[in-house]
Formats: structure tokens, sequence, C-alpha cells
């Protein structure tokens, strides 16, 4: 097998004593749509943070396109390649739907504090270029019409795809999405597996996907993990995920989550 876009080996964090990942091993493949899933406090969320330079783990590799990630500052993770939305929206409240998709951006601009001089011309230039992009990735996920509106005013469906045209627009070669499905209606959901299927096929990101609708995991992923108690406790296809006993089991512990799997 080639090697893995994203390799995580033995990862380990803890909290004021508490276990929150123990010994995860992961990987993805270039050019899938992976999902991790698991009930509610596995430690699915921490794990994209550990990803992404937010949390350090206190054990562990993690490598991404060969490159180790683990004293990378969140931002210089960014400019690596990987890109993520958020669980709970994290627009801007002041700015438009551009501007939010623009400042998800800096990590890729080259005029710094240097020069005031340099700045006029090339900045200006910059400038244009990023909002180029930025209206790109708007149109791609399809809201670019309301580009000049507050963000934050938009139908919450609309705002979590301005969330991830605002990822998109780093140019990233993996992009983490944290429960994209939540809060949408069924339309809204169809329209996702949509999308994400595109990101993957028309623009070549692979996808990382946690998510707690299990239907639509199944439907858009080529593999799936299960997180547990901070614990890996399965990987495989959705089929053979579906009828793993310590799937159901860990699924079962939890009555909120217990519907969300069968
Ligand atoms: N910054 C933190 N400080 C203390 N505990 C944390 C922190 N982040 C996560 N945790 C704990 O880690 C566990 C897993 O949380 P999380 O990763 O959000 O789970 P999931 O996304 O699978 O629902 C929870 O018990 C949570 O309280
Ligand atoms: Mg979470």
């Amino acid at each position: 097998m080639t090697e893995p876009l994203l390799h995580l080996a033995g990862i380990g964090l803890s909290f004021a004593g508490n276990t929150v990942l123990q010994d995860v091993s992961f990987a993805v493949q270039e050019g899938r749509v992976a999902s991790l899933i698991g009930p509610n406090g596995a430690g699915k969320t921490s794990l994209f943070n550990c990803i992404t330079g937010f949390y350090r783990p206190r054990a562990g590799r993690i490598s991404f396109a060969g490159q180790d990630l683990r004293r990378l500052k969140p931002h210089r993770i960014t400019a690596a390649g990987i890109a993520r939305t958020f669980q709970n929206l994290r627009l801007f409240r002041e700015m438009t739907v551009l501007e939010n998709v623009m400042s998800g951006m800096h990590c890729r601009t080259r005029a710094g504090a240097i020069g005031a001089i340099l700045r006029l011309a090339s900045q200006r230039r910059e400038e244009e270029e990023i909002r180029a992009v930025a209206h790109e990735c708007l149109a791609f996920v399809g809201v670019a019409d309301e580009r000049d509106r507050i963000a934050t005013t938009l139908p919450y469906g609309h705002q979590r795809r301005v969330e991830i045209a605002r990822a998109l627009a780093t140019r990233p070669r993996l992009l983490l999405l944290d429960e994209p499905a939540a809060g949408l209606n069924g339309g809204e959901k169809r329209e996702l597996i949509g999308l994400i299927r595109s990101i993957r096929d028309q623009r070549a990101i692979t996808i990382l996907l946690i998510e707690h609708d299990t239907g639509l995991v199944m439907r858009v992923s080529e593999r799936v993990s299960v997180l547990d108690h901070g614990q890996m406790i399965a990987e495989g296809t959705p089929r053979e995920i579906q009828t793993d006993p310590r799937v159901i089991e860990a699924y079962l512990g939890s009555d909120e989550d217990a519907d969300a799997l069968l």
C-alpha cells in the first residue's frame, strides 16, 4: 500500500490526569473520504485538535505527506496543507461572507510587516488575488450570491458552507470536517454529501470527517474508524463497521448514541 497522506502513531493526550486519547494509531490514504465516528466524548474533536496543532499530545507521532507535524504551530500546519471546520460555527460576527473566507487565507499571503513601500503595489495585487480565490470558493460551495451579507445573518446551513469555503480557500490537501451535518435538515444533508464528493473528486482533496449522522457516514466514506473512550476500537469499510460487535457494543452503551448507528 502507498504511504498514507496522514499518519498518526501511538497518540496519547490527557488533561489534568484525565486520559482523553490513549495509544491512538490511525492513517488516511490520499484521495479518500475517511470518517471518524464514536459516542459523544470519545475524543474525536480532541484528535482533530492534535492534528491541527491546537493540542499537544504527550505521546506519539503525527506525519503529513512525510512531514513531522508535532512541533509545528497551527498556522504552519494550515500552510502545510491541512484545513478544518469546527463543530460549533466560528464565523466572525462583524464580517461579510466574503471577508470571512478571505480571513482564512493569511497563511498563504506573502506581504508581511516588512516594507511599507513594497506593500503598496504587491499587497494590492495580493488582496485582489485573495478576493478572487475567496469568491471562487464561495461559488464552489454554492453561496457566492450571499458574499456581501454579514455571515452570521445567513441561514444556518449556508453558514456551514461558508465555513467549508473558508477552509478550501487555504488550498488544503487534507480537509478535516467536524460534524458538518449537525443542525442540517434532510435535504441539506443530501446536498452536503454531494459537496463532500465534489471536494474530493473535483479538487483532489482528501477528507477526514467526524460525523454523528451514521447514515451519512456510511454513504460518503470509503473507510470508517471508530473511537470509544479515547481508544480506536475498529477500522474498516462502512459495511464492516456496521456489523462489528465492538462497535455496536460501544454505541449501545450510550442511549443517546444508540439510535445513531441503527
Ligand atoms: N481542553 C480540554 N480540557 C480538558 N478536557 C478536555 C479538553 N478537551 C477535551 N477534553 C475532554 O476530552 C474528552 C473528549 O472530548 P471531545 O474530543 O470533545 O469528544 P468528542 O468530539 O468525541 O465528542 C471529553 O471528556 C472532554 O471533556
Ligand atoms: Mg466533538
